[in-house]
Parts: C-alpha cells; sequence; structure tokens
C-alpha cells in the first residue's frame, strides 16, 4: 500500500505501511457499522472490552509481526511484551483509544509509539521513542504523528483510497481551550483545584478558558494539534484514580512526544512525561499536555501547593 510518506527513520517505512494497513482494516470494520458491542473480556488494566478492541488489537498485531524490523510489540490489550523478531524497533499501542465514546458516534482512533533497541518495560521511556502520534477513525481517516523531529497530517480519500501525508510545519496553536472531565473535580489535589477554578473564573469580566472533553483522547488530541490548549487527565483522591487513568508507555508518552516536537510541552505535575522512568508496562500516569505557557503556569500551582 502507498502511503506517499517516507521516513527519515532508517528501515521504519515498512513499520508505517503496517500501522496503515492495520488502520484501514479497523476503519472499514467501523464503517460497516461492526465492532461496537460489548466483549466479554475485559484487558490488563481492568477495562471492559468491546469487540472492536480486539479487533483492532488483531490487526495491528498481524500486520506489524510481518515485518523483521519489529522487535517487540506492546498493547493496551496484551498482558506482556509481544516478541516478533530481532528487529531493532519496538511499537506501543493503544489499538482503540476512546472505545466507550466510539459507541456512541465520537471519533476513536489509535496511539502508536515506535522505540528503538527496546527489551524490557523500562526502556519504552520517552528519552528512546523514535516517532509517535495516533490515527483518527472519523468523518474520514487520518493520522498527525512525529517521525523524529518532524510532525505530520495525513488523510486517505475516501474516493480514491489514496493518502496525502503532508508536514505540518507551523508550530503548535495557541487558545484558551482545556479538555478534562471535572467529575473528579471535589477529589482533585487542592492545586489543580485552584488552577483550573481561575482558568474558568468568568467573573468581573475575565475572560474564561473554553471547556471541552470528547472522552477520546485521540479527538481531544486532535483539535490540540488544530487549535492549541490544553488536555488534562490528572490524578484523583480517589481509588483507582491515585495516578489518573491514562497509560504512560502507549498513551502518554507518544502523545507527548508529538506535542513536543510541535513546540508544546507535557508534565505529570511535577516532571515532564517524557522524562519520566517507566517501571511497568501497563502503568498509569497523571498527564498535562499542550501549550508550553500553560503547563509552566500548571506546574507553578503545583509547587505552590
Ligand atoms: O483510553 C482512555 C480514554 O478512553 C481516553 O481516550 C479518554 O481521554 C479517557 O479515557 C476518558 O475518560 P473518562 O471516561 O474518565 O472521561
Ligand atoms: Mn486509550
Amino acid at each position: 500500500m502507498a502511503i506517499g510518506f517516507k521516513s527519515q527513520l532508517e528501515n521504519m517505512d515498512g513499520i508505517y505501511s503496517a500501522l496503515f494497513t492495520a488502520a484501514e482494516t479497523i476503519y472499514a470494520v467501523l464503517q460497516k457499522g461492526e465492532g461496537l458491542k460489548f466483549a466479554t473480556s475485559s484487558n490488563e488494566s481492568g477495562d471492559d472490552q468491546i469487540e472492536l478492541d480486539v479487533i483492532a488489537d488483531n490487526a495491528f498485531y498481524d500486520t506489524l509481526s510481518q515485518d523483521p524490523n519489529v522487535r517487540y510489540v506492546v498493547s493496551e490489550e496484551r498482558p506482556d511484551m509481544n516478541k516478533v523478531s530481532d528487529g531493532p524497533y519496538s511499537v506501543a499501542l493503544d489499538p482503540i483509544d476512546g472505545s466507550k465514546s466510539a459507541l456512541i458516534g465520537i471519533p476513536c482512533g489509535a496511539i502508536f509509539g515506535i522505540w528503538k533497541d527496546a527489551d524490557s518495560a523500562a526502556d519504552f521511556h520517552g528519552g528512546n521513542i523514535l516517532a509517535g502520534g495516533f490515527f483518527v477513525f472519523g468523518m474520514t481517516l487520518e493520522v498527525y504523528f512525529a517521525d523524529g523531529g518532524k510532525v505530520y497530517k495525513g488523510q486517505k480519500d475516501p474516493l480514491t483510497g489514496t493518502w496525502t501525508v503532508l508536514p505540518i510545519a507551523d508550530p503548535m496553536p495557541s487558545a484558551d481551550i482545556i479538555a478534562i472531565n471535572g467529575q473528579m473535580q471535589k477529589v482533585w489535589d487542592k492545586w489543580l483545584q485552584d488552577y483550573i477554578n481561575d482558568a474558568v473564573d468568568a467573573t468581573d469580566g475575565k475572560k474564561p478558558h473554553n471547556m471541552r472533553w470528547f472522552a477520546s483522547m485521540v479527538s481531544d488530541m486532535k483539535r490540540m494539534v488544530l487549535q492549541g490548549g490544553l488536555f488534562a487527565y490528572p490524578s484523583a483522591n480517589f481509588k483507582g484514580y491515585e495516578s489518573g487513568k491514562l497509560r504512560l508507555v502507549y498513551e502518554a508518552i507518544p502523545m507527548a512526544f508529538l506535542i513536543h516536537a510541535m513546540g508544546g510541552s507535557s508534565t505529570n505535575g511535577d516532571t515532564c512525561i517524557l522524562d519520566l522512568p517507566v517501571e511497568k508496562l501497563h502503568q498509569k500516569v497523571p498527564v498535562f499536555i499542550g501549550d508550553k505557557a500553560k503547563i509552566e503556569a500548571l506546574e507553578a500551582y503545583k509547587k505552590k501547593g
């Protein structure tokens, strides 16, 4: 399949081709209205799976395992790293992100990251990632990713079936938009309550930040890439949310890598997401990704306490 894109990284084109092919397979299932039913299984993080989660995981594994450059495949839907070959690159995936929102028609997608020389969970840290981004299964099939330091947007023409993948040369746009689920606000840390309250303060003629939440990280991140803002999934003082909800390896790091390549920033509240050590494949992390100034302000609120 021609994807009209050549990676600046050596022997990486087959991996992109595998990722794009699997994304096409998954998108075709969605277009037929299939896969959107709860399966009877759950994944390593305890999330109930829908059929599409399993279909997508298999689609990516099938194509990636045919490339001799792929060493390991890591997936939200697989308990352990799966060895494919002795090749140089390993791929970590959230095969379907936002699947619960897909049930009611909000675009879901797939998140991917590509690492070099990874042999254990600890090697999948942000200092080792070479490429990362996400597909969106929306009105059309789209992809946003950073290949090394270069950022691209791709779109498949639904009529001709051809991909157009073009660089995004502009720096990250800026907008006063925050994507966060306010459900846990009463059990957030005080510094976060203060930051969000101040950001949305509309009293005395102040201009509040806008709030948007798709409950589909790929859709919220697509808005971030195209319009700017801040994406947040914080920790909460509530059982099961002590480190937030999102997973460090295959959600936070690939997204942070892309936004950093655009000139944005990321943090878990204290430390850049790309500098965090990885202890476990499926570990969760509080996530703040977006505009540099907003990340700095947020960290300052946390420091102040
Ligand atoms: O993969 C986890 C995920 O579905 C993300 O896509 C999304 O940002 C988040 O969970 C939504 O969480 P919540 O259901 O708490 O709004
Ligand atoms: Mn996800």
